[in-house]
């Protein structure tokens, strides 16, 4: 079974792919980053560049290495990333990994086009990111059904150690155990899942989160009281409120909407009121600094009132 030698990653600019990049490269993997927009490609690159020197800078303070061996390593790691703002260049890749936006009718677009473009590598691989959305219709329009899996990684990429591969009723075995062994190389263990809405973490997560936003739409207990309660009395790293806003509201809303219009029977998919209202000010949380709480950059602050 050969390995891949070239990874694609379209939509490197955003939360996701900066990272699923990051720790291909950090694996050793050529990558070509790609995007639609040189602003969007940059701040990819960039977020990069930043989180590789928080990397380097742990593995200093831990004695891993000296600063001259952490710099020629980021170095290293960076050198493995080119980048593009054509698609066709996909054609170059062995494997292509998908992090566009969570909206159906663009994933299908984006994969009928990229199927005609990688028509001449007829191995190579698909993998969608998507969190919430069904492989098997993205996989059936591609062309490649058989070599089409699900990849879904966790925010942040960097640190999160797990990802969820997702085959559909078509995915060969081949391409299943090798997305598996990548998965293992690149840090992470992994899981196997089947093509049902939201996989397994997200099945689980979100309906959780919209559960603690109901309480607050409910006033049954401040946001700060219901993130510290299920910290400390559950021993979760965040919140649910504090995640939600970690995550991004926008794609909590939009993993509900979607469910809502596939599944209208299912009672656990709600859509609480003030999710609703704070996706529709436009406050998506870290993202743009403000959604239950500020944030600047990573941090969190204050609840907003
Ligand atoms: N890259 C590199 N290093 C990073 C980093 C990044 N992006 N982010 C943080 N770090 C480093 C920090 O610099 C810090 O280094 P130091 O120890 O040398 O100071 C170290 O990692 C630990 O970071 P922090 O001190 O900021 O934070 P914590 O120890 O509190 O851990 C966390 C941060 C791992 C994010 C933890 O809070 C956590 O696990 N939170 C829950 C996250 C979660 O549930 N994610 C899944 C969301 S669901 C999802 O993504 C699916 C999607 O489809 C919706």
């Amino acid at each position: 079974m050969a390995d891949f030698k070239k990874v694609g990653i379209v939509g490197i600019g955003g939360l996701m792919g900066h990272g699923v990049a990051q720790v291909t490269a950090a694996a050793g993997y050529q990558v070509l980053g790609i995007e639609s927009q040189q602003s969007a490609l940059d701040a990819g690159v960039k977020r990069i560049d930043d989180s590789l020197s928080k990397v380097v800078a742990r593995n200093v303070k831990k004695g891993v290495y000296d600063e001259a061996a952490g710099a020629a390593e980021k170095a290293e790691i960076m050198g493995r990333i080119s980048t593009s703002l054509d698609i066709n260049d996909a054609s170059s890749c062995d494997l292509v990994i998908e992090a566009i936006p969570e909206n159906m009718d663009l994933k299908l677009e984006f994969y009928k086009n990229l199927g005609n473009i990688v028509e001449s590598n007829p191995d190579c691989v698909f993998a969608s990111n998507t969190s919430s959305l069904q492989i098997t219709q993205m996989a059936e329009i591609s062309g490649r059904p058989d070599k089409f899996v699900g990849l879904h990684f966790f925010n942040p990429v960097q640190l999160m150690k797990l990802v969820e591969v997702i085959r559909t009723d078509h995915t060969n075995d081949e391409t299943f155990d090798k997305m598996i062994t990548f998965g293992k190389k690149i840090g992470k263990t992994t899981v196997s899942a089947k093509d049902t809405p939201g996989f397994i973490v997200n099945r689980l997560l979100v309906p959780y989160l919209t559960q603690a936003m109901a309480m607050v739409d409910r006033d049954e207990a401040s946001i700060e009281d219901i993130d510290v309660s299920m910290q400390l009395g559950a021993g979760h790293p965040m919140g649910p409120i504090h995640l939600s806003d970690y995550i991004g509201l926008d794609t909590c809303h939009s993993i509900i909407v979607g469910w809502q219009k596939d599944f209208p029977k299912e009672a656990a998919f709600i859509m609480p009121e003030c999710l609703d209202a704070k996706v529709k000010a436009g406050d998506f949380g870290r993202k743009t600094g403000k959604g239950f709480y500020h944030w600047d950059g990573e941090k969190k602050g204050e609840r907003v009132e």
